[in-house]
């Protein structure tokens, strides 16, 4: 009779787990803190990079509302006024900046931006860099990138992001304080067929901010890296609503996607991943089992290519088991 119980505990746990990891939208760690640590953003100074668009305007309406005093920044100045007008909450938008800048401008450029947001809020500092500006471009194979191409992507994805970050991070350690919330990708932590130089720039991220966080963590430098799945967005290379339609990606959306951001950075954690299934799955096998990841991404690498191509479903299991389906 008892051992009955057990058993019926066991099978009822199990299933229970199996049905959220299933169902889950993010990794156990994340999906365990259900709630933003509202103290951890309030009258915080946050700094966002790509607010222009997509997640990062997103971000911005949310921390906004969480009553964050916010350094909005992108190329297109016309572009950061209409987020920023939009904005509601303690500090906004009246107490908004905005800080146009291109990431692949240099520098001397970047430290200037980096003297000013330091210096916009009396007796505040930047307490949150979010570094979520990035370049890319279609999905090609390996070989087909440009030389043009390849220095876009790494001049603004990683040569820029860290450069401001060396700039950024001696005002921090002077405080004993200062935290680094950096957009990878699942691309960052997987093969990603088709997006090959975009991958390799955010595998470069992973690398250079898990390494800065292990040296300078005692000295009051966090870093959260936050490696998404496919996110839909209404613009940029994420994919818009009509395109998803089409392809039938199911997508994480961009509100979703900026909610758990907050939640990972107001909760201190390391690194987490954003997506539904099979990606979830996928980066779990890569990162634990990685013999079976590679084999499985080996299997279906060309036929993503393709299905990319042909602007069909990057993420069906179908890739795996049947025959490519593009749209
Ligand atoms: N969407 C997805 O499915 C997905 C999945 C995984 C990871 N991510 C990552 O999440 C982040 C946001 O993605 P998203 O889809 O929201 O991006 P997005 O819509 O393409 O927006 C990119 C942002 O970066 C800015 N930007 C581009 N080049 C820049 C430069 N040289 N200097 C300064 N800013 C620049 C753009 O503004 P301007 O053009 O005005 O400069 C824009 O605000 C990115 O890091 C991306 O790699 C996205």
């Amino acid at each position: 009779m008892l051992g009955w119980l057990f058993i019926s505990l066991f099978l009822l746990i199990l299933f229970t787990l199996l049905f959220k990891f299933l169902t889950a939208d993010g990794d156990f760690t994340l999906m365990s803190k259900k709630h933003v640590k509202r103290e951890e953003i309030e009258d915080k100074v946050v700094w966002i990079t790509g607010a222009s668009r997509g997640i990062g305007e997103k971000l911005a309406i949310q921390l906004a509302r969480l009553g964050a005093k916010l350094i909005l920044s992108a190329r297109n100045e016309a572009e950061l006024e209409r987020v920023r007008k939009q904005l509601v909450g303690k500090h906004a938008p009246d107490e908004v900046k905005i800080l146009p800048l291109d990431l692949a401008s240099g520098e001397d450029l970047l430290e200037v931006a980096v003297e000013e947001a330091e210096s916009f809020f009396s007796g505040a500092a930047v307490d949150y860099m979010i570094h979520n500006a990035a370049y890319e471009r279609p999905k090609s194979t390996a070989l087909e990138v440009t030389e043009e191409s390849l220095k876009a992507t790494f001049n603004v994805n990683v040569l820029g992001t860290i450069s401001l970050t060396r700039l950024l991070a001696p005002f921090m350690l002077k405080r004993g304080r200062g935290h680094f919330v950096v957009m990878s990708s699942a691309a960052g932590k997987t093969p990603a067929p088709g997006q090959a130089v975009y991958s390799a720039s955010k595998y470069a991220l992973n690398g250079y901010f898990h390494t800065l966080r292990s040296e300078f963590c005692q000295k009051g430098i966090k870093v959260t890296v936050v490696c998404p799945g496919p996110i839909e967005t209404s613009n940029g290379y994420g994919a818009t609503a009509s395109e998803k339609k089409a392809s039938s990606e199911k997508r994480v959306s961009s509100e979703r996607c900026a909610e758990l951001i907050i939640i990972a950075a107001s909760h201190g954690l390391k690194e987490v991943w954003i997506s539904y299934q099979p990606v979830l799955a996928v980066m779990y096998l890569v990162q634990y089992m990685p013999t079976v990841g590679y084999w499985l991404m080996d299997k279906i690498g060309g036929k993503r290519v393709e299905a990319a191509t042909k602007k069909g479903n990057t993420y069906s299991l179908s890739l795996l088991f049947g025959k490519n389906k593009a749209a």
